[in-house]
């Protein structure tokens, strides 16, 4: 069983085994960024929650059930895009990597670049950072398979995570960022965020980016209402979370979800609609939410990617792009880049 022996700069160290050890933000902390963030995003006339709040334990598991769903073409088809590229990946990898992984979820396709790594490296660390307890589970799961193996797993948001990551040490980093997770942040914070990991890598660190691409309305709507009601379970699931953890009073079966494309932003627009006038509390978040028929909550904005647009965003902040990999459709892509150097010469 795992054991505290340390606490520091807002994380507590477990140490399960000689190989697997854990950094977890303190609970306190995100639960007061919850209630905290909720009053704010729920008291304005566009009501809105910050999608990082889907996974809960309940909503990790529905999210894994989304992706083995026939509609949700994404992580299948990143997995076939991920077992062709292996040789092609392996070249670029000389010297020992480090995998630091953002979102790591069950960490299945992450087997896919670890049996790269293994096969070019004796010892390999693997990071994953992920705001879901569920990497445990999956770190155990991954300790079973491969022998040479040693997990640091941070309980975090992935700001944290870079940040708790920066000036670690010297060793070489391989970041990923699959699923095109990205796809949830605005162009702007988005932008933002790939300066932040931009700005932590070291001139010999590699960052390998999956990006939903844009392609037909039809594909991409029924990948968000999917026919056996899994993405909706899991749109709501945020409203059972929201009662759990902040004491409120949502019925469930008061509100439906939506999905749509909005083809000039680029993007699947993730509502939540009250079918009834309704006033919810939400006590932690010292709120009365007054709600009418028909009315509106964002939960989720997932971006969808020109491949012109992978390159400037990469290159504005400040990447060099090494190679792209897309899949035979070209719904999905892969791109590998590293560090922009300063040198001019
Ligand atoms: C985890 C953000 C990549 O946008 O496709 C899946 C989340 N939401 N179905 C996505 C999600 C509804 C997913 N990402």
């Amino acid at each position: 069983m795992s054991k505290t022996i340390q606490k520091n700069s807002g994380y507590k160290k477990y140490v399960v085994s000689t190989k697997l050890q854990y950094f977890k933000t303190h609970a306190t902390k995100i639960e007061k960024t919850f209630a905290e963030e909720l009053s704010s995003s729920m008291n304005s006339d566009l009501k809105f929650i910050n999608p990082k709040f889907f996974y809960d334990k309940k909503g990790s598991d529905l999210f894994e059930k989304i992706c083995t769903l026939p509609e949700y073409y994404p992580t299948r088809t990143e997995i076939t895009i991920l077992k062709q590229l292996q040789d092609e990946l392996a070249s670029y990898l000389d010297g020992n990597f480090r995998l630091v992984e953002l979102g790591s979820g069950t960490s299945v396709k992450t087997r896919l670049i670890l049996d790269i790594l293994s096969k070019l490296q004796d010892n390999t660390e693997y990071f994953p950072i992920d705001i879901s307890e569920i990497l445990t589970e999956s770190s155990e799961q991954l300790l079973k398979d491969y022998d040479d193996l040693h997990i640091t797993g941070i309980i975090d948001t992935y700001e944290g995570g870079l940040e708790f990551l920066k000036n670690f040490d010297d060793k070489k980093n391989l970041i990923i960022f699959l699923g095109s997770s990205f796809g949830n942040f605005s162009p702007n914070a988005g932008y933002k965020f790939l300066q932040k990991i931009n700005s932590m890598m070291k001139s010999d660190d590699l960052f390998l980016i999956g990006l939903d691409l844009v392609k037909d309305k039809l594909i991409l709507e029924s990948a968000y209402n999917d026919s056996q009601g899994v993405t909706a379970e899991f749109n709501l699931n945020i409203l059972s979370r929201i009662n759990d953890e902040l004491d409120a009073d949502f019925h469930l079966k008061d509100f439906s979800h939506r999905a749509i494309y909005n083809v000039k932003e680029q993007r699947i627009e993730m509502y939540l609609k009250s079918l009834v006038n309704q006033s919810v509390i939400i006590s932690k978040s010292d709120l009365v939410l007054n709600l009418k028929k028909d009315e509106l909550i964002l939960t989720e904005h997932s971006h969808k990617y020109r491949l012109s647009q992978i390159n400037e965003l990469l290159e504005h902040a400040g990447f060099e792009i090494k190679h792209t990999w897309l899949d035979d459709n070209k719904h999905f892509s892969l791109t590998l880049a590293s560090k922009k150097s300063d040198l001019c010469t």
